[in-house]
């Protein structure tokens, strides 16, 4: 049985005093729930701030972003072992937004989801097609490719510290989520995948998060999939009660 995860991108939305009330909104919200990990991923320069924020709590940290160098002249860019000295246990890695918006290629983001493990660190590394894509019949194709060649060089021992997120492109900030049947059908296309790339156990255990417009009203449709094991929530996790509702349905 998979553990369910939840976690909350809040991208580049939340500044120091949102940062403050979400956190200390969504602590007594989520304090007894079990079964389930729960991570907030807030911008860089409040990483700091929200590991304090959430120190003896159920709520892990993560980043958005990270860079595959440990230490360098790499201006603007922070490292996997940054992120783990200020307290992050995740990362995420291969956002639609960061592929398509800031260019990065599969070969980049392979890149750093090994230096992310090597650093110690958790991944969720993001997979989904664009509408033209889907359109098209290409929505398999497309994230065979993003997966094959995100994990090229991960080693199935390291498996156990990555969780893939399906996100369709055209879900994500559109309103327009996937509905739990065709997001139900990529999560099973993925773990077929994982089973002709890995093993049976790692097929088995291997987190898939849905993420795209989940919203309190669709998450416990969406995670009630057999193969859904939690959600990636970007707009819904900027509100401590509409992010609790949501951990709350992906408890089984
Ligand atoms: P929304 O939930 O706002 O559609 O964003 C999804 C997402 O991109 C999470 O990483």
């Amino acid at each position: 049985m998979r553990k369910p995860f939840v976690a909350g991108n809040w991208k580049m939305y939340t500044d120091s005093s949102d940062a403050e009330s979400l956190v200390n909104g969504l602590k007594p919200l989520v304090s007894d729930v079990k079964g389930l990990d729960i991570a907030v991923c807030p911008p860089f320069v409040y990483l700091q701030q929200v590991v304090n924020l959430t120190k003896n709590s159920n709520i892990r940290v993560g980043a958005q972003n990270c860079y595959v160098e440990s230490r360098g002249a790499f201006t603007g860019e922070v490292a996997p072992e940054m992120l783990k000295d200020v307290g992050c246990d995740y990362v995420i890695i291969g956002h639609s937004e960061r592929r398509h918006i800031l260019g990065e290629t599969d070969d980049l983001i392979c890149r750093k989801v090994v230096k992310a493990l090597s650093a110690g660190l958790e991944v969720i590394l993001c997979v989904g097609e664009l509408l033209e894509e889907r359109e098209t019949g290409k929505t398999d194709s497309v994230v065979e490719t993003q997966l094959s060649n995100g994990l090229k060089e991960v080693a199935a021992g390291d498996m156990s510290r990555v969780t893939l997120a399906y996100e369709p492109v055209w879900a994500i900030g559109t309103g327009r989520t996937a509905t739990p049947d065709q997001a139900q059908d990529v999560h099973a296309f993925i773990r077929r995948w994982l089973g002709t790339r890995y093993s049976p156990d790692i097929t088995d255990k291997v987190r898939i998060q849905y993420g795209g417009s989940v919203k309190p009203e669709n998450a416990k449709d969406l995670m009630d999939c057999p193969d859904i094991d939690g959600a990636l929530v970007g707009g819904a996790s900027l509100k401590s009660d509409s992010f609790a509702a949501i951990i709350k349905a992906a408890v089984h």
